[in-house]
This record gives structure tokens, C-alpha cells and sequence, in this order.
């Protein structure tokens, strides 16, 4: 058993990350899962869910085939996110279902990985949990076909590095979608924003090659992708971690040479949006104008306090500059409310700054506090009842100002991506350049192209549009 260690989490060395092309191997185990079937649960965000894609790509070469029903599975694999309090309590409900599933059919195997597997207080619990019988980290998901071998032959299994590993660029994927791509650019977080566990749970920063980053996309495009989305905790801090200057900008204008129609990155952190990243995104076309860019507080006090390292003001700067320098570009952005000693007025602050910006959407959190994170321990005096209602007034100016922003696209035409069908009934769903959900009446032969739509409906949430054949 190698179990996480937060003091171990938290080391930053100075040992150089190796790029790894053959770390991932199946040792023979390729007919492990013949006539099986796994069934995989993901939690939390866009990370987790391009992991998920990876653990699909491993268990589909060592012969497993996906099914979505529970009660087919032989192997059942919990994808898990530890950034919140509500994350946690929602894989902890699934794994109860597994646990009655596990106890009438105790042939099942259960795999629980992802960050919540990183965490030291929550496995020294689950460890003895007899119906969990594989626990992996984040760092080390790639062999999981060894992990099944061994729990096969020998018993439970629980292997987690609190070091983070390598970079290892041979594991198989299976994508979710044909027309759309993530691609992870960076892995792991050296901010250490105070009331964050990501820094812990995923490890030192290290950049992707970008010759195997623009190999990939260009792969893609080859086999008829229409957009990428460049995923990192802090895709503007890429190349940090490298001996030269190359950074996200250089990185941005290589990805855009290949052609591919849309690029997208998230998650862009203030701290380091430079002018010449901006440069690159007003000069190619293929890069998408949506900017995601949390601002999480708009108290220039309590961003000290959460260790972001910029102010109000020079968040503002950048939002000025994206706006004159790209043409209908959007911005939406995180929120934490009620961050430990958050008062009336701090929270004002944040209101005003949303004011000032009046984003297109925005995620809101209520403040959540991580085992072992500098946040969980200090003293915050508000009211639970007194967070939800600041949370719910900011939801209810963003929700305003989201409304605006859809208004403003009425009757005109955006070129939207079709992805798939829609919710909604006989439509197809896609998004505009700027990142907009639309519905959109149109045939099926359209699903994974680009077509110009005519908005003819707004929602706070989405727009409704139609097919603009003039
Ligand atoms: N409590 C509440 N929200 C959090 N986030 C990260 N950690 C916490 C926490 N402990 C939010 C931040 C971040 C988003 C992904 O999740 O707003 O940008
Ligand atoms: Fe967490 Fe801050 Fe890193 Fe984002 S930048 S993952 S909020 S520590």
C-alpha cells in the first residue's frame, strides 16, 4: 500500500520531470477484459473528464468494452473531484450505490481514482473499505491494467504517489466526441491559491512538449476534429517550467498554424495574462474570443488573503484590454463567496466588479474549506445562512448580466459549431465562437460543421437559433 501524504503533496523539487513514450505498457494484458465490461463515473471538472477519456482508452486496449447500465458492469470506476465540499459528498452518495451493488454482486471490481484518491484524510478511511478494491491517484492512473492484475491475483490494491510522476505521453484515449478535442497542455498547479487543494491533489507543474502538443492537434484535425480546447490549471503559466522562453503565446500561435478552425484554452489565471498572449489571440482567427478568467473575489483584501496575486485593478486592465483588442470577445469567470473573514463590504467589492465587467456567465462557489489547505484554518465568523444569501444576490445580478449579453446576439449571425443533438426537442446543439449554447434547427448532416446561425431566441442560459441560408 502507498497511501497520499499532504506535507509530501505540497513539495515543489527541484528534480527535472521526465517525458516519458513507453511508460505506459500493457505487459500482455491485453485480453484482461475479454467479454467484460466497465462502467466509468466522472466527477468535477474538464480535467477529470479528459482523464476519464484516458482510463476509457486503457481499459478499451486491455479488452474491456463501456456500458453505461451499473448493473452490467464487471469493473466499476469512480472518476472522483475533491475541490469542494459538494464534490466529495456527491461521490461519496455513488459509492453507497456501489456498495449494495457490490454486496449482490461481489464479482464486481471497484475502481476509485481521482483527486479525492489524492487525499490523505479521506483514504486512511476508505482504505479499509472492503467493497473498494482498487484506490490509484492522479499521477499514476496509467497503470491501471497492472493494478487489475494484481488485485486478480492477490487482493486489494491501493497505490497513490504524493510526488507527482512524469509526463507520459503513450496512454491510449477514447474521446467522447469526434468533432470536439481536449488536450492537455500543462498538468498540475504551482499557485497555491490558499483555500485550493488542486496544487496538492495534482501536483508540481509540468508542461507538455510543445511538438508533442501541436502532434496531437494536428492529428486530430487530420481525422476531421473542428476545434481543441488547450487544458491546464493555468494555461498562461505554460513553459514556466522550462529551461528557455517559450511560453503559452508562442505556444498559441504554433497550435493555431496547424489550421484547425477553433482553438480554445482554459483556465487563464490573471496573475499571468500578458500582452503578447493577448496579441496572439487578436491575430489568429482560429483562436475562439472567449476568455475564461476567474477573478474570485472582487476585495483587493481578500484576494491577499486567498493568495491570488494581483488586484482588482490589474484585473480590470486585462478586461479592457480584451475588449479593445478582440471584437466580441466574451468573459465569464469564477466566484468564491464567504472565503473566511469575507465581510458585507468585501463582498460589495465583489458585486461592484461584476458590475464593471458585467461577464457573460459566471461559476459561483460558496467558500469550501480543503483538509490541510492555509484557508480551512482560518477563522471565518459568517453565518452559513449569510453565505447563501450573498450567493444568491450575486447569482442574481450574473444571471442579469448574462441575460444582456445574449440580448445583444438576437437576429444576428454566429458561426456555430454542431456538436450533437440537443435536449431540446428535433434540434442540434453547438456553441458560437464566443462560447454560447445554441439550439438550432437544422438537419443532422450538419452535426460536426461549422454554420453561419441566425439567433432567433434568447435565455439566460442558452439561445435558440436557426439555420442562416442567405
Ligand atoms: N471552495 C470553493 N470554491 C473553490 N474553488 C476552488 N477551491 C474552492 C474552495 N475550497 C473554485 C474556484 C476555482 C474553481 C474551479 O473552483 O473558484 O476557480
Ligand atoms: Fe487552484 Fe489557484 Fe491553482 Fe487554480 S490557480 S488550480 S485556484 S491553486
Amino acid at each position: 500500500m502507498n497511501l497520499p501524504n499532504m506535507k509530501d503533496a505540497k513539495i515543489r523539487s527541484k528534480k527535472e520531470v521526465k517525458i516519458l513514450y513507453d511508460d505506459y505498457n500493457t505487459n500482455n494484458l491485453l485480453d484482461l477484459g475479454k467479454d467484460k465490461k466497465y462502467l466509468i463515473l466522472t466527477y468535477g471538472c474538464q480535467m477529470n473528464v479528459h482523464d476519464s477519456e484516458y482510463i476509457s482508452g486503457i481499459m478499451e486496449d486491455i479488452g474491456y468494452t463501456k456500458t453505461d447500465e451499473m448493473n452490467e458492469a464487471d469493473v466499476i470506476i469512480v472518476n472522483t473531484c475533491a475541490i469542494r465540499e459538494n464534490a466529495h459528498n456527491k461521490a461519496e452518495g455513488m459509492l453507497g450505490r456501489i456498495k449494495h451493488l457490490k454486496e449482490e454482486k461481489e464479482n464486481i471490481i471497484v475502481i476509485f481514482c481521482g483527486c479525492m484518491a489524492q487525499e490523505e484524510g479521506l483514504v486512511s478511511k476508505i482504505k479499509d473499505y472492503k467493497w473498494i478494491d482498487i484506490i490509484c491517484g492522479t499521477h499514476n492512473y496509467h497503470k491501471i491494467p497492472e493494478y487489475l492484475y494484481e488485485y486478480m491475483n492477490s487482493g486489494k490494491m491501493c497505490e497513490v504517489y504524493s510526488i507527482e510522476g512524469n509526463v507520459i505521453e503513450n496512454i491510449p484515449v477514447k474521446r467522447d466526441s469526434k468533432y470536439s478535442a481536449w488536450v492537455n497542455i500543462q498538468y498540475g498547479c504551482d499557485k497555491f491559491c490558499t483555500y485550493c487543494i488542486v496544487p496538492y491533489t495534482r501536483g508540481k507543474q509540468r508542461s507538455r512538449k510543445s511538438e508533442d502538443i501541436v502532434d496531437e492537434v494536428r492529428e486530430l484535425y487530420n481525422n476531421g476534429y473542428q476545434e481543441v480546447t488547450l487544458l491546464g490549471q493555468n494555461v498562461n503559466a505554460y513553459g514556466k517550467d522550462f529551461q528557455d522562453d517559450y511560453d503559452f503565446a508562442d505556444l498559441l500561435g504554433e497550435v493555431s498554424s496547424t489550421g484547425i478552425p477553433r482553438i480554445r484554452f482554459v483556465t487563464s489565471h490573471p496573475w499571468d495574462f500578458t500582452d503578447k498572449m493577448i496579441d496572439v489571440i487578436s491575430r489568429c482567427d482560429n483562436i475562439m474570443p472567449y476568455i475564461h478568467l476567474p477573478i474570485q473575489s472582487g476585495s483587493d483584501r481578500i484576494l491577499k488573503l486567498m493568495g491570488r496575486k494581483y488586484t482588482t485593478k490589474e484585473y480590470l486592465e486585462i478586461v479592457r484590454k480584451l475588449r479593445e483588442r478582440i471584437p466580441n470577445v466574451s468573459i465569464t469567470t469564477d466566484i468564491i463567496v464567504g472565503f473566511p473573514g469575507e465581510t458585507e463590504d468585501d463582498f460589495k467589492q465583489t458585486l461592484d466588479i461584476v458590475n464593471k465587467v458585467k461577464y457573460d456567465l459566471a461559476y459561483t462557489f460558496i467558500f469550501s474549506p480543503r483538509e490541510g489547505t492555509p484557508a480551512s484554518m482560518m477563522e471565518d465568523k459568517t453565518s452559513m445562512e449569510e453565505k447563501k444569501k450573498r450567493l444568491a444576490r450575486l447569482n442574481e445580478l450574473i444571471n442579469k448580466y448574462a441575460l444582456e449579453s445574449n440580448k445583444k446576439m438576437k437576429d444576428k449571425v454566429y458561426d456555430v459549431l454542431i456538436l450533437g443533438e440537443s435536449d431540446k426537442d428535433d434540434k442540434y446543439m453547438g456553441y458560437t465562437d464566443n462560447m454560447k449554447l445554441v439550439n438550432v434547427k437544422c438537419d443532422k448532416e450538419y452535426v460536426g460543421k461549422i454554420i453561419p446561425v441566425k439567433i432567433t431566441g434568447v435565455k439566460t442560459w442558452s439561445l435558440d437559433g436557426e439555420v442562416n441560408d442567405k
